[in-house]
């Protein structure tokens, strides 16, 4: 996930860039860019916060009234000055912004070096300008040079790009990746969202999959890809800047949850690279996972997966308690680190321990972060920046790493099929929202929760305690169902809420038994289950599910109602859940 920003103005167009650009730093915080076109075409970039690196080299300082810009967030090489776009053509004659991913970057490059082409850096972006470049030498102008350029990328984008062959205009295109228009009298804009245009403008285009676009000052030209004009609707925007930067949702966290879907989407998509970076493990015989917080109760599904699915001895290890355990390390052990922010201190130095002795893997969403640094191998989740400090998406995306890399290592082609289902069982989460804010006034006031769950399904009972904690402060435990009879059960009483997760699958029968012993004791059960279970009819409150999600794909599914009744009854408290109190997004101390 990155921002773009592409501005066309009578004046200078570099500080109405920079405060553009300024306003989708949500959206990456890596490296800023910008690049404007006078006789020539001028760069500043640097990697770090749009504030660092405007205070090391006065972004602003750039001349021309035609210009574009972009914040990263990298996916491909590190958060370097040199992969910071915006990227040139070998002449400098042509410069790009990108958003997105472009997957056969690899072939395209080799292509172009062997004509001749030097690429300046490791991002996949490059090959764009490299080959606007080839077929402008051809004869075509710049609008055509980028639409032959657009029909040799597999993978996503987001596009601005400026010449000085041609210095009147920006061309945009997009696929998979948002691109707006924002049109105005005094100039017209390009940009991956609303909060970017809205000091400027409030008249929108929505660009769709597949059109490409031409900016002049006074001229807004939108085509197919066969660059036949297409008519599109201006629409009004009515948001307040705050809002807009949320993608119009009052919270991050219930935008990072709304976009849960997607986020699956992107990170199946590194199914290839998991896979090859399975076939280069050595042999081993033992599987030891490391994190803290949310990444420890995905490391914990990754346990129930390893033993069930492969039957390799697998235990987890909170990163803090790592040098307790330690010493039976040996080098047939692949130790696993989970983290989202790549930063945590505990996770870090257990890795500097565990890499002197045993294979490692990091699955991280932030490239080029401490920990992608250390480790042997790395495998990057696809969330995008989560600025909610209760981690919802980040999560869904290290199961999704977790499940491929079993799926992987058990050549189970038809588990890795049955994830491609998973995005749209999500969106049927997504959709009972509704249903949840109703189950969410109800318990607002509750004083505590216990959440229970059997084999795959005990972690997200886990994780859905923690969410509530986290953003709700209301105390809640999370338990294996079969656990409570041991103490947990003295604690029942009239009225307290119970959240069973019941999916379909070998521990539906157990699990419902034990529910059914928490409920005698007078608590009031919202369960989680199959909407064909006509035994689960008579109960407080429920939420249903396809039945075609099983124990073995519900922590994928079930998890995303729960991230949404905490949310929702943080909100009905009038807590502010995206940034709850003592906590912090990434823990750098131990
Ligand atoms: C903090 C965050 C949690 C996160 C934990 C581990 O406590 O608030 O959301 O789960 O750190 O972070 P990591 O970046 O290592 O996944």
């Amino acid at each position: 996930m990155c921002g773009i920003v592409g501005c066309i103005l009578d004046n200078e167009v570099a500080p109405t860039i920079i405060e553009s650009i300024k306003k989708l730093e949500y959206r990456g915080y890596d490296s800023v860019g910008i690049a404007t076109v006078t006789d020539k075409i001028n760069v500043k970039k640097g990697s770090g916060k749009i504030k660092e690196v405007d205070d090391e080299i006065q972004l602003t300082e750039i001349d021309g009234n035609i210009g574009i810009a972009h914040v990263r967030w990298a996916t491909h090489g590190n958060p370097t000055r040199e992969n910071a776009h915006p990227h040139n053509s070998c002449d400098n004659k042509v410069s790009v912004v990108h958003n997105g991913i472009i997957e056969n970057y690899k072939e395209l490059k080799q292509e172009l070096q062997l004509e001749g082409h030097v690429f300046k850096s490791e991002t996949d972006t490059e090959v764009i300008p490299h080959l606007i470049e080839k077929y402008m030498k051809e004869g075509n102008n710049l609008l055509k040079s980028t639409q032959l350029t657009i029909k040799k990328l597999v993978g996503s984008y987001a596009l601005a790009v400026i010449s000085t062959e041609e210095p009147d205009k920006i061309i945009g295109a997009r696929k998979e990746s948002p691109l707006i228009v924002g049109v105005s009298d005094k100039g017209n804009f390009l940009a991956s969202d609303v909060p970017a245009i809205l000091n400027e403008t409030r008249q929108v285009i929505y660009l769709e999959d597949n059109e490409i676009i031409q900016l002049e000052k006074d001229k807004v030209t939108i085509m197919d890809n066969n660059l036949n004009p297409i008519e599109k609707e201006i629409t009004t925007i009515d948001w307040n800047p705050e809002m807009a930067e949320k993608g119009g949702y009052p919270h991050f966290m219930l935008k990072e949850i709304n976009e849960e879907p997607q986020v699956i989407r992107d990170t199946l998509s590194e199914s290839p690279k998991i896979k090859e970076i399975v076939s280069k493990f050595k042999n081993f015989n033992r599987i030891c996972f490391v994190a803290c917080g949310t990444s420890y109760h995905a490391s914990l599904i990754g346990e129930y997966l390893i033993e069930t699915q492969l039957h390799i001895p697998t235990e987890v290890i909170l990163a803090s308690e790592f040098e307790y355990f330690q010493n039976t390390l040996d080098n047939h052990t692949l130790v696993i680190f989970i983290t989202q922010s790549g930063e945590t201190a505990d996770t870090i130095q257990a890795l500097k321990t565990a890499k002197k002795i045993s294979e490692t893997l990091a699955i991280v969403n932030v490239v080029g972060s401490t920990i992608t640094r250390e480790a042997h191998h790395v495998i990057y989740t696809r969330a995008g920046p989560e600025i909610g400090v209760a981690a919802t998406k980040t999560y869904l995306s290290q199961l999704i790493c977790i499940y491929l890399l079993v799926a992987h290592l058990k050549e189970d082609e038809e588990l890795i099929q049955k994830l491609y289902s998973i995005p749209e069982l999500a969106e049927e989460s997504i959709k009972r929202e509704e249903q949840i804010i109703e189950i969410a006034k109800k318990y607002k006031t509750a004083k505590d929760f216990f959440y229970i769950g059997r084999g795959f399904n005990y972690p997200t009972a886990l994780e859905g305690a923690l969410k509530l904690k986290e953003i709700t402060y209301i105390h809640a435990e999370g338990y294996p169902a079969g656990e409570l009879k041991h103490g947990p059960l003295a604690l029942i009483e009239d009225g307290i809420p119970v959240v069973g997760i019941l999916p379909p699958g070998s521990s539906y029968a157990k699990t419902f038994n034990n529910l059914q012993e928490i409920r005698a004791r007078g608590a009031h059960m919202i369960i989680l289950g199959a909407d064909n279970d006509t035994q689960i009819d008579d109960v407080h409150d429920k939420l249903l599910f396809n039945p075609v999600v099983d124990e073995l794909i519900a922590p994928l599914i079930y998890i995303i109602d729960l991230q949404l009744l905490s949310y929702h009854i943080s909100v009905q408290k009038e807590i502010d859940p995206d940034k709850p109190k003592n906590l912090a997004k990434s823990v750098t101390v131990v």
